[in-house]
Order: structure tokens, then C-alpha cells, then sequence
């Protein structure tokens, strides 16, 4: 619109997707830090990019967090022509409810008007429930979903909030500080190069899946998430689009 580039918001979106290495950025006015209301500008743009994308059958995998919950709050109902089914990415239990992936699900069926499937399993799983809990039927079936997605829907977090957030050991935090972790995505820590320097033990998605999903779109905004989308960002598939506000855009273009 005349606006966006009256603001310069379209030349900052060319120079930061050329920047990031990605397929598209979409940046909203504001700085979600500051303004509440910028997280809801952020899950309407998400939610307009998510449905531009449908097709007929869509299995759109979905990630917990405060931002995809916003996006949730913005979605309306599909096209009679097009069905959706939401499945968590990832176990995710240990979060805040409102923030699950699970609810996150049910709410984006709820507004869509569509289906979803849940997975109730914990964020971290030690190797032996890992191993005996993927032959669960319900389970195996909801992950067999999962790595057929057309579409992923996913956050980004500061590693040590997230890692803070999700209770974890004091071993694990002190590995996510000495080694420098800046971001958090699915559930993988991110040095300032992009390399994978801690990962929690989880059933669903994993980092190498994304590659092969059609459709990926990041939301994740606010100066203070500056470091950690582009600590992501270097391993993110190429066809990743990333929704993110002013706030987090400046930062990241002068860095
Ligand atoms: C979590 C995801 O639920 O949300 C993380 O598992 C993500 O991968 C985080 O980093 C982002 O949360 P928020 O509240 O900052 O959107």
C-alpha cells in the first residue's frame, strides 16, 4: 500500500529478506516489546499469509508460544473448497494452557472452522518414554500427520527465556549460557552463527523435516527477539516466510 511505502516498511522487507536469505519477509508497524496491540497486527498479517497459502487439503502443523496464539485469534473460516487440519508440531505440554500447541490447535480448528488432532506428550521426554511412547497408535498416527504437513506455523524465542520458560535443568541452562545459545525454534538452541548448540529430546517435528514442507512461515517480533531470529535464521529453509515487526526488523538490518 502507499503507506508501507510511503514508511518505508516495503524497502525494509526486500533488504531484510535479501539479508536473512528467505523466501519473503512481512513486517507490521510498532514493536511488540512496547505495544501489546502489535502482537495482534503481527497474527492478523501471519493469519493472512497462512490462508493466501491454502490449498485443498492442508495439514498445517503448529508450534506453542504467545505469537502463534495471536494468530490464532485472527483466523476466520476457510473456503467450503478447502480443509484444514491442525496438529501440534511437537510435544509441548509444560507451557502455559493458553500457549500450548495443543490449545493453540483447537483454537485455529475453532475459528477455521476444520479439525485438529492433539498430542499430549511433555516438551522433554527421556530416551526410554521417547522410545516406547512413538508405538502408541493415537501417537504414531498424529506424528505420521506431522511429518506429511503442507504447512508449518511456528515461533521464535530468546534461548535463555525459553529455556527459563520451560523449567529446564540447571545443567541444561548453564549449557544454553556457556555455550552461547541466541535463539530457540522447535525446541533447538542457536548460537549467533546458526549452529545447533543444545536440542531438547522431543517427539514430532525436527529441524531436518522443514526442508521438505511447502509452506513455512515464521512469526516472531520485538527488538529484544532481534539476536535470536537471526541466530534461527541461518539454518532456516529457504522457503521460510518470517512475519516480524519494525521493532525486531531495524535491529536486525543494522546488526
Ligand atoms: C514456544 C515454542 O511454545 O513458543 C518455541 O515451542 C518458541 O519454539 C516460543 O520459541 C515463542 O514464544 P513467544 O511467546 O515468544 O511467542
Amino acid at each position: 500500500s502507499v503507506i508501507r511505502e510511503i514508511s518505508g516498511i516495503s524497502a525494509m522487507e526486500e533488504n531484510l529478506q535479501r539479508k536473512l536469505g528467505i523466501q519473503k519477509v512481512i513486517i507490521v508497524s510498532g514493536n511488540c516489546d512496547e505495544s501489546p496491540w502489535v502482537k495482534t497486527e503481527l497474527g492478523r498479517a501471519a493469519a493472512n499469509r497462512m490462508k493466501s497459502n491454502l490449498t485443498g487439503e492442508n495439514i498445517i502443523a503448529v508450534t506453542g508460544g504467545s505469537t502463534i496464539a495471536a494468530v490464532a485469534d485472527m483466523l476466520t473460516p476457510v473456503d467450503i473448497s478447502q480443509s484444514c487440519l491442525f496438529v501440534p508440531a511437537r510435544g509441548g505440554i509444560g507451557e502455559d494452557v493458553k500457549n500450548q500447541a495443543n490449545s493453540i490447535c483447537a483454537a485455529m480448528a475453532d475459528r477455521t472452522e476444520s479439525k485438529h488432532r492433539v498430542l499430549y506428550i511433555p516438551d522433554q521426554v527421556s530416551q526410554e518414554m521417547y522410545e516406547s511412547i512413538i508405538k502408541e497408535r493415537e501417537i504414531s498416527e498424529v506424528l505420521k500427520l506431522i511429518k506429511s504437513a503442507s504447512m508449518v506455523l511456528h515461533g521464535i524465542g530468546d534461548a535463555i527465556t525459553m529455556a527459563e520458560r520451560r523449567k529446564s535443568s540447571s545443567e541444561d541452562l548453564a549449557k544454553i549460557k556457556s555455550e552461547k545459545a541466541e535463539g530457540e525454534a522447535f525446541g533447538y538452541y542457536f548460537n549467533q552463527k546458526g549452529e545447533v548448540v543444545h536440542k531438547v529430546q522431543t517427539i514430532g517435528l525436527q529441524l531436518k523435516d522443514l526442508s521438505a514442507i511447502p509452506h513455512v512461515i515464521a512469526v516472531a517480533g520485538g527488538k529484544t527477539k532481534a539476536k535470536a531470529i537471526a541466530a534461527y535464521m541461518k539454518q532456516a529453509p529457504q522457503s521460510t516466510v518470517l512475519v516480524t515487526d519494525e521493532g525486531a526488523a531495524k535491529s536486525l538490518l543494522e546488526g
